[in-house]
């Protein structure tokens, strides 16, 4: 048994992850720093096309209100609007901040930030490195971070699997459990404050543009413990993906080809057909993305004009009409990526793309401080639901998981804890262990494999970008029979020793329950905002519907109920008039 005593834990190294411990670390606390993977491989890495910033520095009228407004507007008008305006005013010290640690943005002639469009923004305002930004960032953090680590106030131990936050007698968190996923000993860590920083789930619709362990189980296993969700409803599918050789996921194709003038066609009555530019007159390509995904699903499903040879929601993408030199400086990595999975050069042919799980606004419910319902324990980054409503406007979710990283490494330091840690840290070692002992021994017949595979398709197809509520409440029940499958898999392997498939089949199980908050929250959800579309419920209900939606793990039932939304900023008359 390890045990090790800390004041602020911190679960993930991603951006979120990185910056809580700079700022606790900063604010004069301990932080032990845990994740699974080496550090650099965080799925922060993935985001490409960049970070908003209200710098104006193309003249064109931006300010932190034009960003609190797109970001509001995109997000179906239901995000908390203090929390929104902090974000947006955050923003241009981050990406001073970032530049400081060393991430390369482009810049303009005279050195200022170059910035370019995104998705719903009519002002040039997403600063950028390349078409590589989220590699950029985790990088600077990370040399940051290690200053911290050198002079001994962050210690990172890698290769831990979150198991359980371990909470005393009054429900607080005290620790956490994890796996050592080398040796499979399960350790148990304490702490006067925890931060789950662990990302998203979009893994749970088997691909996505996130790395494979984008997969939300330790949100899922939380939400079991009594952790609330919020807004689950709400999945991003990013327009415009790819598949990678292999079937694992997809690969983005970043919203910067649209930005830099992408335009994405199919074709129709054997011409090409501009759909966006055609159905959204006044934003064309740089739709926001739940807009352009309905409108890629209903030109494929609808009108039947996908390309169907690659996947059945598949359009083009162009971005060979562009200047060899905007592809060059701005657009490489996209290019290069097409090329390297597709061996079609995307500077002379359209490259095939399709709508791919990408991410979730929802996630850990957090109070203004990052503090989720269960005192002590933390959330940032994607895994918690604090600033995107509906649906996220492109190019805010390195800038959030940055924000929401430092403000709560900031809250979780001043968080003070007394009393004893130790007997319950021991004890929920005693419960993981025998858990972990029970897992190994099942022998039934389900390879756990192929069962996450058949969820995951069937959670794409049932749970997709239009959801309907015969198939929602249907789908709640045969996840119920996947969780009782689950109890009937072969393990496979009971050894000790870097035993993947027991970690795989764990997950697989949060991965289950997170899903059907998903599910519930659509279910009960009868509108359509955002990301969320129904066609037996084509319009928004703001009458019913304007607030956020709270799942609760109870017994075995999950319960949804609203919160309301504050709106003490602007009224959202005045904001859709702008
Ligand atoms: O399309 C992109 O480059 C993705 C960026 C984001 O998710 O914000």
């Amino acid at each position: 048994m390890s045990t090790y005593k800390n004041r602020v834990l911190i679960i993930g190294a991603g951006l979120a992850g990185l910056r809580a411990a700079i700022k606790a670390a900063e604010n004069g606390s301990q932080v032990l720093l845990l994740c699974r993977l080496e550090g650099g491989r965080a799925a922060s890495g993935c985001a490409q096309g960049g970070i908003n910033a209200a710098f104006n520095n193309y003249n064109d009228n931006d300010s932190v209100k034009m960003h609190f407004i797109d970001t509001i507007k995109a997000g179906g008008c239901i995000a908390n609007q203090n929390e929104v305006w902090e974000l947006c005013e955050a923003a241009p010290e981050i990406v001073e901040e970032a530049a400081s640690y060393g991430a390369l943005f482009n810049r303009l002639p005279d050195g200022r930030f170059d910035q370019r469009y995104f998705g719903g923004s009519k002002m040039r305002r997403t600063c950028f490195v390349g078409s590589s930004t989220g590699q950029a960032l985790v990088l600077a953090y990370e040399s940051a971070v290690r200053y911290y680590e050198a002079t001994g106030q962050v210690t990172r131990l890698e290769g831990y699997e979150f198991l359980s936050a371990v909470l005393d007698n009054d429900g607080c968190c005290c620790g956490v459990t994890a796996q050592n996923v080398k040796n499979g000993e399960i350790c148990g860590f304490s702490a006067d404050a925890v931060i789950m920083a662990t990302g998203g789930g979009s893994m749970i619709y088997g691909k996505s543009t996130n790395p494979v362990l984008s997969n939300g189980s330790a949100a899922g296993a939380l939400f079991k413990q009594g952790a609330r969700l919020a807004n689950t409803e709400f999945v991003q599918f990013h327009p415009t993906a790819m598949l990678g050789v292999g079937q694992d996921k997809t690969r983005l194709i970043s919203e910067s080809a649209r930005g830099e003038g992408g335009r994405v066609w199919t074709y129709k009555d054997g011409k090409p057909w501009y759909f966006l530019e055609e159905m959204f007159s006044d934003w064309g390509n740089l739709i926001t993305r739940d807009k352009a995904s309905q409108a890629i699903y209903y030109v494929c499903n609808e009108l039947g004009l996908g390309l169907k040879d690659i996947d059945k929601y598949s359009v083009y993408l162009d971005i060979s009409h562009l200047p060899k030199e905007t592809i060059d400086v701005r657009l490489s990595s996209v290019a290069e990526l097409y090329e390297k999975y597709s061996s079609v050069n995307p500077r002379n042919n359209p490259m095939a793309v399709f709508p791919s799980a990408h991410y979730f606004m929802g996630g850990l419910y957090v109070d203004d401080d990052h503090m989720t319902n269960i005192p002590g324990l933390f959330a940032a980054g994607e895994c918690d639901y604090l600033y995107h409503g509906a649906n996220r406007l492109g190019a805010n979710s390195l800038l959030s998981a940055l924000h929401s990283g430092g403000k709560s490494g900031g809250f979780a330091s001043e968080y003070q804890r007394n009393g004893d840690r130790m007997s319950f840290i021991e004890n929920e070692i005693r419960i993981q262990t025998e858990k972990d002992i029970q897992l190994k021994k099942r022998k039934g017949t389900e390879n756990p494999y192929k069962l996450a595979q058949s969820f995951g398709t069937m959670f794409r197809e049932n749970v997709f970008i239009v959801r309907y509520n015969e198939i929602l409440e249907y789908t709640d029940t045969i996840i119920e029979n996947y969780l009782e499958r689950l109890e009937n898999i072969d393990i496979l392997d009971s050894g000790n020793d870097y035993n993947n498939t027991v970690l795989f089949a764990r997950s697989l199980e949060n991965m289950m329950n997170y899903g059907r908050a998903i599910t519930k929250a659509s279910l009960c959800r009868n509108e359509s905002r955002g990301a969320l579309y129904k066609p037996e419920f084509p319009n928004r209900d703001d009458d019913n519907f304007m607030k956020t939606s709270i799942a609760e793990y109870n017994n075995g039932k999950i319960e949804i109920s609203y919160k309301d939304i504050d709106t003490s900023i602007m009224p959202i008359s005045e904001m859709e008039e702008k």
